[in-house]
């Protein structure tokens, strides 16, 4: 057994991006969380991963979600980073998105934006990796809310 501090220690050495990943429950309520385990899987066909901890109140619904979104937060939202983190708050109240064409909730001023379909999901220890198919995206111009060695962090240029 590795020390847990120290594998958290090291694993926030690894730099990343942040995002919030919302999907729809089945009375077409809005949930959303903020997810720095985000990953690139594969271009043909165009799939992402993102892990969801089984403590996450959102797990449940990302275990049974057909659709999910992804936005990639820009720098000046780590505010939102924090909201989609916060159990106080209620996530959305306040929070401008648009709408996917499957329906999920995309934020407004996000770098990019993924409209997905879950296609596979994987316990791994106490996380769950939700296989994502892409549908659609869109990029836009901006710089990226980085998280790094457990604070927010900038591209210095
Ligand atoms: C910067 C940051 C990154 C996070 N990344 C993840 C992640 O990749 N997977 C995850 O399950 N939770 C992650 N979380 C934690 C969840 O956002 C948080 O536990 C969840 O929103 C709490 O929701 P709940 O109170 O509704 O359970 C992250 C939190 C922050 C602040």
């Amino acid at each position: 057994m590795i020390d847990t501090d120290a594998f958290r220690a090291a694993l926030g050495r690894f730099a990343s991006g942040i995002t919030i990943v919302t999907a729809r429950d089945a009375k077409g309520r809005d949930h959303g969380m903020t997810v720095s385990a985000f990953c690139s899987l594969s271009l043909e066909p165009a799939m992402v991963l993102v892990s969801i901890g089984h403590e996450a109140s959102m797990h449940g619904l990302m275990m049974r979600a057909e659709h999910v979104g992804i936005s990639v937060l820009s720098t000046a939202q780590e505010a939102l980073s924090r909201r989609f983190a916060d159990p106080e708050t209620d996530r959305f109240d306040g929070v401008g998105y648009t709408r996917g064409e499957n329906g999920v909730a995309l934020l407004d001023d996000a770098l990019v934006h993924l409209e997905c379909d879950v296609v596979a999901r994987h316990e791994a220890g106490d996380h769950t990796i939700i296989v994502c198919a892409v549908d659609r995206t869109e990029a836009y111009d901006g710089r990226p809310l980085l998280y790094y060695r457990g604070g927010y962090a900038q591209l210095e240029r």
